[in-house]
């Protein structure tokens, strides 16, 4: 498919992008332009399936106040990051990977999938043409949101058949402001991500809806993010409300949550189990109950914990609260492990490590 390159009228200039992006934080500051993919379901003529790819200014939306998505929360995103490599090129990891994901989201929430390679050109063609916005600072990129929604105007309750798919670009820095070496984590015991049968296996908006209120519990505790357990026995760990978990012990194995549908098959936590196991290290897919948490940390079985994700990398799990008290995990500081995954997996993304498993896209 070919995308339509619509003029800017008025892009940012040069100094206020240039401020702009020096110190960008997480997710505030957008650059210029947009790519669109408009869906229509009647397969006659020439507006069946996807058609309309284009790239234009970034700009408001108009939507029509029946919109399906503002009642019945038909949408799913996505999240990955375009790396500057040595040479001054531009790099995406594991592009095929979210495509994937995004079409999973998709067929969990009646949408209608896109094919991989489209999904790829589309963040190709935004990083290229907002290449002046990449961050040159530490811990930098340029954060793509790819996201689709149902866009018909329809009161019923069905799957819509109109959709728009979207992508936006962030300049971004790093996702916990620094200075944090290790993240303080609250124990959710009131409220749960996702149910077995649910969404929990889905990037969807809702998920994160939900995940606000514990969120915010966490913080006003004095946290960092929250931690959930299962919905059904409120005792095995699943992930945060952005990230994934490993554990680590003294023997050398690694404990990950396994994917029961009710996390977020994240694809830094794949990326992490190979490069585990490409050490040499055991990796067990495995439950994992907050009680042996507990009792692993204070014994010195457990050394680490480590969040992972895209916009949080790899970062250490220092201390885990709940409402029946505390406790530490390790020295409560960044371990081993995690400073030397993150700078394998930083390196391999960034191109300054060799890549045997072939991750990185150049653009
Ligand atoms: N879990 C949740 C709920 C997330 O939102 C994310 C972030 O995308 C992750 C895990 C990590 O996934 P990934 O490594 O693909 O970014
Ligand atoms: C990501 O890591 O891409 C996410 O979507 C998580 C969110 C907390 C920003």
């Amino acid at each position: 498919m070919d995308f339509a390159q619509l003029p800017h009228p008025a892009p940012v200039p040069g100094e206020s992008r240039a401020q702009a992006i020096a110190d960008p934080g997480f997710g505030s500051v957008f650059t210029d332009h947009m790519v669109t993919i408009d869906y229509h379901a009647d397969h006659s003529g020439d507006l069946g399936g996807w058609h309309d790819a284009r790239i234009g200014p970034r700009e408001a939306l108009s939507l029509d106040p029946a919109c399906a998505v503002l009642h019945y929360a038909q949408e799913i995103f996505e999240g990955l990051k375009a790396y500057r490599h040595p040479d001054g090129s531009f790099a995406l990891f594991r592009p095929y990977e979210n495509a994937r994901r995004l079409n999973q989201s998709a067929e969990r929430l009646a949408m209608p999938t896109l094919p991989e390679d489209l999904f790829v050109e589309a963040c190709r063609q935004l990083v290229l043409k907002d290449r002046d916005w990449f961050p040159d600072i530490e811990g930098g990129s340029l954060y793509l949101r790819p996201f689709m929604f149902a866009s018909e105007a329809f009161l019923g309750v069905r799957p819509a058949r109109e959709y728009k798919f979207i992508v936006i670009a962030s300049p971004v820095g790093n996702y916990f402001k620094s200075g944090v070496p290790a993240v303080s984590i609250w124990v959710s015991q009131d409220y749960v991500r996702a149910a077995p049968g649910g969404t929990g296996a889905a990037k969807t908006g809702g998920n994160y809806a939900a995940s606000l209120v514990p969120q915010a519990e966490a913080i006003a505790k004095g946290h960092d993010q929250v931690v959930f357990l299962d919905a059904v026995e409120r005792r095995w760990i699943e992930e945060l409300g952005g990230m994934n978990l490993f554990f680590a012990f003294a023997d050398g194995s690694v404990i990950t949550p396994p994917l029961g549908g009710t996390i977020l098959p994240g694809i830094t936590r794949d990326s992490l189990i190979a490069l585990l196991r490409d050490e040499g290290l055991t990796v067990r897919e495995e439950r994992y109950a907050i009680d042996q948490w507990r009792a692993d940390a204070e014994s010195g079985r457990l050394v680490e914990t480590l969040a992972c994700g895209t916009a949080a990398v790899v970062t250490p799990v220092g201390k885990v609260a709940g409402p029946d008290g505390g406790f530490t995990i390790g020295s409560g500081g960044p371990g081993q492990l995690a400073g030397k995954l993150r700078d394998r997996l930083v390196g391999i993304q960034k191109g300054t490590q060799p890549d045997p498993h072939g991750w990185v896209v150049r653009l």
